[in-house]
């Protein structure tokens, strides 16, 4: 083994591996959608997730305004979405015209889910801190909804032969992973992490 010294601006490639989200706001009728990857659990009862949004970005206002949001979880085929939706404003274009993605109402909140998406996590705001330079919302999940065929029995199925029930998993830039082989381990874990 050689362990080679990375430079301190690589240091979020090294935790990659959580799923592409396609995040959703509405704020006054207008409906924005930005691709989110930074996203983490901060507690398990109640349920929260943090997710850090860069303030330049339009969703970060209209998020900061609504206070409630729709974390989609895409799948394989939307991969090409997911990137137009991480390079493009809702300031300066409609992206949902531009990716023909479908909306749905929320069931619980007043942002919309991605039809096409395979997941929908409906989430509100219970806290921001910003100790750099994005803003790191607490949100509290209030609603999940999710794909019996990716997703059951508190796991992702991961079918070998379905990829576009796999979610897309950010390694950096424009490269994402599927997620290949499932391991499980007999020792059991404290919390249900
Ligand atoms: C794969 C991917 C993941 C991204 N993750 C984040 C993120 O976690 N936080 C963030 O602020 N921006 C992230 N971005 C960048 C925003 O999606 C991008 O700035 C977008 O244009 C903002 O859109 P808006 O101005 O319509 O809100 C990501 C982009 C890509 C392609």
């Amino acid at each position: 083994m050689s362990q080679e010294e990375i430079p301190l601006n690589q240091f979020q490639r090294l935790v990659a591996g959580r799923p592409a989200c396609l995040l959703t706001v509405r704020y006054k009728g207008q409906v924005n959608v930005m691709t989110l990857s930074w996203v983490s659990p901060v507690s398990s009862e109640p349920p929260l997730l943090g997710m850090a949004i860069h303030p330049s970005s339009y969703t970060h206002d209209m998020f900061k305004r609504s206070q409630e949001c729709v974390i989609n979880i895409p799948g394989r085929p939307l991969a090409e979405q997911v990137v137009q939706c991480g390079s493009v404003s809702g300031q300066q274009e409609d992206k949902l015209a531009l990716t023909h993605l479908q909306l749905d109402n929320g069931r619980r909140v007043q942002a919309p889910w991605i039809s096409e998406c395979l997941a929908h996590l409906e989430c509100s705001v219970v806290g921001t801190v910003a100790p750099g330079d994005h803003t790191l919302f607490v949100v509290e999940v209030v609603g999940i909804w999710a794909e019996s065929g990716a997703f059951a029995n508190g796991f992702w199925l991961l079918p070998d032969d379905a990829e576009e029930l796999h979610p897309l998993i950010h390694l950096g830039d424009t490269s994402f992973a599927l997620l290949g082989k499932k391991i499980t381990v007999a020792a059991k874990p404290n919390e249900g992490n």
